[in-house]
């Protein structure tokens, strides 16, 4: 299983195994990981699972689709690698992919 790693606003990490098919949002509401609540529950309407990828990993990942740039529209503090983590399925060759979560949701 994929492992995703997670870091806080204050540096804080932590390491959950994802499931193939999953997205990173869902992996870390099921691991109790903080800072993303997804009002949503995953839909691409709320943009409560924003979430900046780590440089290394946003080639990988790939850029959000129209639907998702819109959303992010209402993210706080949105950066070059931000995407909406509901949105990122989680795949084999993403063992070992980092996020960090920002300072608030919303
Ligand atoms: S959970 Fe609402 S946009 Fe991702």
């Amino acid at each position: 299983m994929p492992n995703i790693t997670y870091i806080d606003a204050h540096g804080e990490s932590r390491t959950v195994a994802g499931e193939t098919g999953s997205t990173v949002m869902e992996t870390a509401i099921r691991n109790g990981v903080p800072g993303i609540e997804a009002e949503c529950g995953g839909a691409c309407a709320c943009a409560t699972c924003h979430v900046y990828v780590d440089e290394a990993w946003a080639e990988a990942v790939g850029r959000p689709e129209p639907m998702e740039e819109d959303m992010l529209d209402f993210a706080y503090d949105v950066r070059p690698t931000s995407r909406l983590s509901c949105q990122i399925k989680i795949r084999d060759d993403l063992d070992g992919l980092v996020v960090r979560t920002p300072a608030r949701q919303g």
